[in-house]
């Protein structure tokens, strides 16, 4: 269907669906096991109710912001997803070119189909980049890895905590074969790599499942990129990343692809905003925090402000916008999302992200499952 016929996030993944070789389709959309989180992702965000004030004036409206003291045009980042050249040709390029148009952040994936360089050599009109890290057994490929990502001017390291093993993604295991170009390009460089349970396991081998705590002041020794802990799933281990001094959390389950059955984390965010609170440690503008999974709305994203997060990350929506209509599908999800949030804001009485308050949503039913 024409692009113009695409209407929200959700037709994006109609269209993606029906184009994409059925090994990509696999692979994208699964979740771990059951997949009972990938679901939870959605429906957890069904179960905030919006309390919206009137009579604000809210004839101008900016949703703008910044993440990690970066200028983001929208209150979200493009998350990581790994292997964009199963879905894609140009693969993660694609988000590259519309993000530098519009003002957007891109988080570039360790598994990325295009290379770093590739990608950081696409950087046009000043654009921000920041890196997901999966930490490899070999620390001197990932010092490397991190310093070369400063040096060529990267603005945030997420290191990925919750993967020191691959869910089972079963519907990607099913389709046994790797795709072996996609798959050969991100082996370059990564250790120990096999082919037998689909291609998340085959490209993910090189992960060290012994990464603790007491890696973290190594992380901060090697770079000074601000460092942010992508799946954080409880508020016990916020209050650890707050006190191991990093500089943010990312609320998440991964887009439902690792524990099953693990909460949302526009649910977790609650749990962690009092515990941080109540030790003093929220708000802190050096410490921001992120949620992400399941968001496809801009009303989305106002929930997550409003009880307390700075940003959110978007990971499958803005993949099969490009899987489906290549640069210009990003172009366009991006524009979605600024209409929505454009009428939403208006809508619930807010005229900056600011306004935005806990008692602008009724999270009562968050946690009754
Ligand atoms: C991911 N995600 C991910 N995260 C990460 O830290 N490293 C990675 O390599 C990947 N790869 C990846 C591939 C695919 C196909 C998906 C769908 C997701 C997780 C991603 O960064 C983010 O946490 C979720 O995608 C958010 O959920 P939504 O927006 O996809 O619902």
């Amino acid at each position: 269907p024409p692009l113009e016929n695409v209407l929200n996030m959700h037709d994006f993944e109609v269209v993606a669906k029906a184009v994409i070789p059925a090994k990509a389709w696999a692979y994208y959309s699964s979740g771990s096991d059951d997949e009972i989180t990938i679901r939870e992702n959605r429906t957890a965000f069904q179960r905030v109710w919006f309390r919206p004030r009137i009579l604000r004036d809210v004839s101008v409206v900016d949703w703008s912001t910044t993440i990690l003291g970066q200028k983001s045009s929208l209150p979200l980042y493009i998350s990581a997803t790994a292997l964009g050249k199963l879905g894609h040709p140009d693969g993660e390029l694609c988000i590259t070119r519309a993000a530098a148009k519009h003002g957007v952040i891109q988080m570039i994936a360790t598994l990325a189909s295009c290379s770093f360089d590739d990608i950081l050599n696409a950087q046009a009109n000043g654009q921000t980049f920041f890196l997901q890290l999966y930490v490899n057994r070999d620390r001197e490929i990932t010092r490397r890895y991190v310093q070369h990502a400063e040096a060529r001017g990267v603005k945030g390291l997420f290191i990925t905590v919750d993967a020191p093993q691959l869910g089972r993604r079963e519907k990607d295991m099913r389709m046994k074969q790797v795709d072996d170009d996609a798959g050969a390009e991100v082996q370059k460089g990564q250790a120990g790599v096999k082919k037998d349970q689909g291609v998340a396991r085959a490209i993910s081998s090189f992960i060290d499942p012994s990464l603790s705590w007491k890696d973290i002041p190594w992380f901060q020794s090697i770079t000074s990129m601000p460092i942010i802990l992508k799946g954080i799933a409880t508020a016990e281990d916020a209050v650890l990343a707050y006190e191991a001094g990093v500089r943010g959390i990312v609320l998440s389950n991964h887009g439902g692809r690792q524990l099953d059955t693990a909460r949302s984390g526009i649910e977790i965010l609650v749990e962690v905003v009092a515990a941080l609170r109540a030790k003093g440690y929220h708000p802190d503008p050096r410490f921001e925090i992120y949620v992400d999974g399941g968001v496809r709305r801009a009303s989305d994203v106002l929930k997550a402000l409003a009880l307390g997060a700075k940003a959110v990350g978007v990971g499958r929506a803005f993949l099969y916008a490009f899987c489906a209509y290549g640069d210009a599908g990003v172009e366009r999800a991006i524009q979605i999302f600024r209409d929505e949030f454009e009428m939403n804001m208006r809508l619930l009485g807010v005229r900056t992200l600011d306004e935005l308050r806990p008692e602008m949503v009724d999270a009562s039913a968050l946690n009754q499952h």
